[in-house]
């Protein structure tokens, strides 16, 4: 989720690559940089935080040159610092290169090299592509790097530039957006629209596996196998609002749409062998790990729900006792603490003050804090004793939705890795359920596929004050984010509620029309879930069914039904939430309110 441009033309380039990581510096960064060639070498200058701070070192001396290479970093492996930062160079500096993705071989690829004599500057995957360029330099950089993504395992974005051959910069392609920009005597490289559209708006899209090879007056698409490709550029007529956003409406809306591609990220690197290893990542021993005896997961609203979702994740794959608490509550409460506690915080922006307080009671009690987080700079990710980040990349609207997703992803990945550890579950079981893990991208993109449905029940949503979620079990956990989600947007009243809990006093409130949602995916209480919405029913309410594909009973007895694709009971929450999110976004559009930023609410709350 990190941002590149590239220039080669007849203009400084400094300037235009500045602007361009401004473009989308509201995504928010934690380090940015640029390499540009000044006739002889190529000069980098990169700084930890926000754009202004390298704006700060080119003042003081700028990078002449009109070829040149930047890049704004989203930290998620190596911490944001100076030395991490993009560009990344050879150690004779005669490759510089920008990179969005993951290289999942580089410590392999790393330990090959520094055996041939590089020495490596950076801790990140990155500074190993520089290397292998070097490395294998044949006199032709395109064919060069042609050989080298061969050798290349993960996602990459990147944009190369090369002291040997400084009049072509070279793009290249896979499971990350790279754009090329055409213009009239100069082209432009970009990870993402808004940073280029001010120069031009003819735009040629790269597709994995795909590169190519500007020049000031050229642009060669080609495979990574060196076949070429005739593409007609796009002609891209979004204002700069739209471009943000990626051609969606609101930032919310792009975020649930993001999912895939933010899970897709969140598991890439931590299966191995066809289970989830976290050795990596963790730095707790075999010997702690075994001697857990309960888990507390300690978070605020979605993050919160998350942890519910956490609580029977990690009591089905582990068996170790589990409590969740919303971190403003806990640390009032003097919980039971040990050393053998291990406190859960899930923060998507690490930066809660509730969070925060709660993590750091737990700590002086001794209890060992892991923390779930999407932004790798923030307080909690640098205080917590554990860290395993969730890549969602920057969340930019209020409502949460691609963070919560993520978040439930690391729990189930956290769950599997202990329960391998501790063998509390066979391993073919682990295998079958990671692989189940895997398959959720896909089964994202086919729940998506309801929006228009979605967008027709949410009018008329819309137009009530009052309405229920229903659910038993992991559907219980989910009704209370969809609640808090509808409540958020649209301010009409929601509860969630168990649904065999409603008969002890809310049953009460529902008559005719009133709305409720029944989530009814848990083969384990289904039947009873589907006598609940009889009961519902009977009072007159107007039932919305969520389950999966497949399920009869509910589509007899619901007025509508939306149905997600099938998974594992323990993964359904994933894809539960998806409809949930969508009705909620469309009911904010019909209702006429700001759906990116809610009233009374703000992104981050760091005051307790
Ligand atoms: C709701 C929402 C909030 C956050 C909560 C915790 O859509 O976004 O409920 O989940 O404020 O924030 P983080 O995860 O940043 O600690």
């Amino acid at each position: 989720m990190c941002g590149i441009v590239g220039y080669i033309g007849r203009q400084e380039a400094q300037s235009i690559l500045l602007d361009g990581l401004k473009k989308l510096e509201y995504r928010g960064y934690d380090s940015a940089g640029l390499a540009v060639y000044n006739g002889e070498t190529i000069g980098v200058k990169k700084k930890e935080g926000r754009i202004v701070n390298v704006e700060s070192l080119l003042e003081e001396q700028s990078l002449l040159g009109s070829v040149g290479i930047a890049h704004t970093r989203w930290a998620t492996h190596g911490k944001p610092s100076d030395r991490n930062s993009h560009p990344h160079m050879d150690h004779e500096d005669k490759f510089a290169i920008v990179h969005n993705g993951i290289i999942e071989n580089f410590l392999e690829l790393k330990e090959e090299l520094q055996a041939k004599g590089h020495t490596f500057r950076s801790e990140t995957d990155t500074e190993v592509i520089a290397h292998l360029l070097a490395d294998a330099y044949n006199g032709d950089v395109v064919e060069t790097v042609q050989h080298i993504v061969k050798k290349m395992e993960g996602a990459y974005a990147l944009a190369i530039m090369s002291e040997y051959e400084p009049d072509k910069l070279v793009a290249v392609r896979l499971a990350s957006p790279l754009i090329i920009g055409v213009g009239e005597g100069e082209n432009f490289i970009a990870s993402d629209i808004p940073a280029i559209l001010k120069h031009t708006r003819e735009m040629v899209i790269l597709e994995d596996g795909e590169m190519a090879v500007l020049t000031d007056d050229q642009i060669q698409v080609m495979t990574t196998e060196g076949e070429k490709i005739d593409r007609e550029p796009l002609h891209v007529d979004w204002d700069i609002v739209t471009a943000e956003k990626d051609g969606y409406d609101h930032f919310m809306l792009k975020e649930i749409y993001e999912q895939p591609k933010a899970i897709r990220d969140t598991l890439t690197g931590r299966i191995k062998e066809g289970i989830v290893d976290l050795a990596s990542e963790l730095t707790l021993s075999q010997a702690e790990m075994e001697q857990i005896d309960r888990i507390h997961f300690v978070a605020c609203g979605t993050a919160y729900h998350a942890g519910i979702v956490g609580k029977y994740a990690l009591e089905q794959l582990t068996r170790i006792p589990v409590e969740v608490d919303v971190a403003s509550e806990y640390r009032y409460r003097d919980p039971i603490i040990t050393e053998r506690t291990l406190v859960i915080v899930i923060s998507q922006s690490g930066e809660t003050a509730d969070t925060l307080a709660a993590m750091r009671e737990a700590q002086s009690r001794g209890a060992k804090v892991l923390a779930i987080t999407n932004v790798v700079g923030s307080t909690i990710a640098r205080d917590a004793d554990e860290v395993l980040i969730t890549s969602a990349g920057p969340e930019i609207a209020v409502a949460s939705t691609k963070a919560y997703t993520s978040q439930l992803v690391v729990i189930y990945q956290l769950g599997l890795y202990l329960a391998h550890i501790r063998a509390t579950q066979p391993r073919t079981e682990i295998e079958k359920m990671v692989e189940e893990l895997l398959s959720l991208p896909l089964k994202i993109e086919e729940a998506l596929k309801g929006a228009d449905i979605l967008k027709m029940l949410a009018t008329e949503l819309a137009r009530h004050n009052n309405l229920f979620f229903i659910g038993r079990g992991l559907d219980f956990a989910v009704a209370l984010e969809g609640s808090l989600k509808l409540k958020e947007l649209t301010y009409i009243h929601s509860e969630a509620y168990p649904a065999g809990e409603l008969k002890h006093g809310t049953l009460a409130l529902i008559e005719e029309g009133v709305p409720v949602i029944s989530l009814a995916t848990q083969a384990f209480t289904y039947d009873k879930m589907v006598s609940n919405i009889e009961e519902v029913k009977t009072r007159g309410a107007h039932v919305l069914g969520i389950t999966t594909a497949g399920s009869v009973d509910l589509q007899r007895t619901a007025d509508e039904v939306i149905t997600v694709p099938q998974t594992l009971p323990l993964f359904s929450p994933v894809l539960t939430v998806i409809p949930l999110q969508l009705l909620s976004y469309y009911a904010c559009i019909a209702r006429g309110f700001d759906v990116d930023k809610p009233r009374n609410l703000a992104k981050s709350v760091t005051v307790e």
